[in-house]
């Protein structure tokens, strides 16, 4: 029997949490063979609704969400009834305890945070963030199980992950990422709704940079699988000078402004697109990208493409037995240079904004 993994989701009380905890415990992150234990953990005004989340999770009876088998004395410490097979932990912890909710974890989703409320100004939610994440950044280095991968969903995510990492010295700096799949998605999303074909025929996408506006979607080095194979999403539009110039224009900002669409529409900001997002950027990250594919993540850089290192960057990677590496050599046009390097300075602000924090 395959042993669980455990999974901790921050803020799992919120929206995304909500919609991301059902996925895992349905196989969505790990695939469908894989047992995992939920952690789940909220602040204090939240538990209630953390709890419900967890019934819930127990009243829809996912055979993924299974504990390990206990002995007897952990049995009986717990409460748990004995059968003649023994005992198994549950599936689900839920918490509001920080070091409680990281206890040998071995990926970390950290989805909660401080949301920007009107009025607001940045260095006010960017200083509330960052004394979250450098209290969960100490919990994980303590207590996660030695080599979590983390990845940080919560806005300002890219800056976040930095808090994070910096607090946090003993967890490698490889592990530790941030959410821009949900952008990569969007613009695959994008390319199939305008050229009608099927968004797992469309790859190689890039979201550089920031998950903010300032993100660069580059559709430069993206292909479409067509009857008459592999063809560059530039090609596709090539007779048409028009779609080339939206390719660059309205197809970026499209892109970069679609999480404003949606809370436009909903009312609400994206949820179940960030939770399934969330998802394959783990199961990419733990089980492997395709043969010939890339995806998008946030991770440290190392001075490729000339990005200054030392900043949360999202770069093209591909990933091979729990590891990703960035990919080398791409022909960068000047257009798409001054894009990079402009979401690249918004990052290097940010950075020093949040340190700012750090001193008071
Ligand atoms: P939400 O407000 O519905 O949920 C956030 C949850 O975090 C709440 O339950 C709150 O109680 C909890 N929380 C607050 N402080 C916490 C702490 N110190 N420890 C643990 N939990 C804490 O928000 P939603 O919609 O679920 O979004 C969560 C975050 O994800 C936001 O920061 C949002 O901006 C970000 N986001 C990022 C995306 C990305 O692509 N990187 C996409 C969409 C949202």
């Amino acid at each position: 029997v395959q042993s669980a993994v455990r999974i901790l989701v921050t803020g799992a009380a919120g929206q995304i949490g909500y919609a991301l905890v059902p996925m895992i415990a349905k196989g969505a992150m790990l695939g469908p063979d894989q047992p995992v234990i939920l952690h789940m953990l909220d602040i204090k005004p939240a538990a209630e609704a953390l709890k419900g989340v967890k019934m819930e999770l127990i009243d829809a009876a996912f055979p993924l969400l299974k504990g390990m088998p206990l002995n007897l004395q952990d049995c009986l410490t717990m409460g748990r009834f004995l059968t003649s097979y023994g005992c198994i932990i549950a599936g689900v912890v839920a918490t509001t305890d920080v070091a409680e909710a990281c206890k040998d974890v071995n990926i970390a989703v950290m989805v909660g945070g401080f949301p920007r409320t009107e009025g607001m100004e940045r260095k006010d939610v960017m200083s509330k963030n960052v004394s979250i994440y450098k209290a969960q950044a100490s919990a994980l280095e303590q207590h996660a199980a030695p080599n979590c991968k983390v990845l940080v969903v919560a806005n300002p995510a890219n800056s976040n992950a930095l808090i994070l990492k910096e607090f946090a010295p003993s967890i490698p700096e490889k592990n530790i990422t941030c959410l821009t799949r949900l952008d990569h998605n969007r613009a695959l999303g994008q390319i199939s709704e305008r050229l009608n074909v099927h968004v797992g025929d469309v790859k190689n996408v890039i979201i550089w940079g920031n998950h903010s506006s300032t993100q660069y979607p580059d559709v430069n080095h993206a292909t479409v699988m067509t009857s008459a194979g592999e063809k560059p999403v530039s090609e596709l539009v090539h007779d048409d000078q028009w779609q080339l110039h939206l390719l660059n224009s309205e197809f970026v900002a499209t892109v970069q402004q679609r999480g404003a669409a949606i809370i436009k529409a909903r009312k609400l900001s994206s949820a179940l697109s960030a939770a399934s997002s969330a998802c394959d950027h783990i199961r990419d990250w733990v089980l492997g990208t395709p043969q010939g594919s890339w995806v998008s993540m946030g991770v440290y850089s190392d001075g490729s493409y000339g990005i200054q290192p030392g900043i949360i960057y999202s770069f093209p990677v591909t990933c091979q037995k729990g590891e990703w590496s960035i990919v080398q050599g791409l022909k960068i046009d000047e257009f798409s240079r001054e894009k990079m390097d402009a979401t690249a300075k918004e990052l290097i602000e940010e950075k020093s904004l949040a340190y700012s924090c750090l001193k008071g």
